[in-house]
């Protein structure tokens, strides 16, 4: 394969995919976004892999869209591609996925990061939608995600100056989770998928997929979906294991059952 390293087990239950085209800082072509997706939906049906992490190199998360491959593309091509429905895949992933990011997450590659569930972020991460410069808007969500992120107005001045924001200010405004140096990023990222990894697998499926239709549902609608997700996880081995696990004063052992 050409554009991703791969790491399974990097830590108990965490896979860490690396985007690599560092000679183009690790723009999204369309090869490494089937790629992407594709090693996503194979991790997805692995029972080992508990939470996935998403990083880049130190230099860039991802530039965004490869801008030298779609210049000269047609609205008939773009149509006929529907590219971006590959990104929809990532959406619909129940492990969780973090991204650990440093340089630049601009344009899809901020889209990306934001498609994750976590974002860590090294102290030198700098986010934007930068595609109003270019002649077009974001095209894989950050019109929408970036506004429910940090709010309309913020959101509405980055994405129509394509200014970029740093780290600090990402964090500030609750795009990330939080930022740490560095040399740390990928380590503090890899820390907390482990984490979570070691969570009851259905029980973190479920509360991610919760804690998502959050954007999507009214309160009514939402809290029935949670309400009827915690009635379900009665019907795990993992729910009596853990509520047993606690009254015998002993570290629960999940079976992901
Ligand atoms: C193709 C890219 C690229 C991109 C960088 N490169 N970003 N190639 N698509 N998005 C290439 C450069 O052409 C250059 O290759 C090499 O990477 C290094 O980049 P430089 O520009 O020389 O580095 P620097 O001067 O440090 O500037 C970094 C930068 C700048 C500020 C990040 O590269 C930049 O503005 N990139 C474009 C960012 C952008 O507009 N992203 C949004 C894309 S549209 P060569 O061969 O010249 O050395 C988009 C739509 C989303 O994402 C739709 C959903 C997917």
């Amino acid at each position: 394969m050409g554009f991703l390293i791969i790491e399974k087990g990097i830590r108990p239950g965490v896979a860490l995919i690396r985007l690599n085209r560092p000679e183009s800082l690790n723009a999204l072509n369309r090869a490494l976004v089937a790629e992407l997706t594709d090693t996503l939906l194979e991790m997805e049906r692995e029972e080992a892999i508990r939470a996935i992490v998403i990083t880049g190199n130190e230099r860039a998360f991802a530039a965004g869209a490869d801008i030298k491959e779609m210049a000269e593309d047609s609205a008939v091509d773009m149509l006929l591609l529907d590219q971006f429905q590959r990104w929809d895949q990532i959406k619909r992933l129940k492990k969780p996925l973090i991204a650990a990011v440093s340089g630049y997450a601009l344009g899809g590659g901020c889209e990306l990061a934001m498609l994750c569930d976590i974002i860590i972020a090294s102290e030198t991460a700098q986010f934007g939608q930068p595609e109003i410069k270019i002649g077009v808007i974001p095209g894989a969500g950050g019109t929408q995600r970036l506004t429910r992120a940090i709010g309309k107005a913020r959101a509405m001045e980055y994405i129509l100056t394509g200014k970029f924001f740093s780290a600090q200010q990402a964090e500030a405004w609750g795009l990330v989770t939080r930022v740490v140096p560095v040399e740390l990023y990928l380590e503090e990222a890899l820390r907390l998928a482990e984490e979570i990894a070691s969570m009851p697998p259905i029980a973190v499926q479920l509360a991610k997929q919760a804690v998502n239709k959050a954007y999507e549902l009214s309160l009514e609608e939402g809290l029935h979906f949670e309400r009827r997700n915690f009635y379900l996880l009665f019907a795990t081995a993992d729910q009596k294991e853990g509520m047993r696990a606690f009254m015998e004063k002993r570290p629960p052992k999940w079976q992901g059952r």
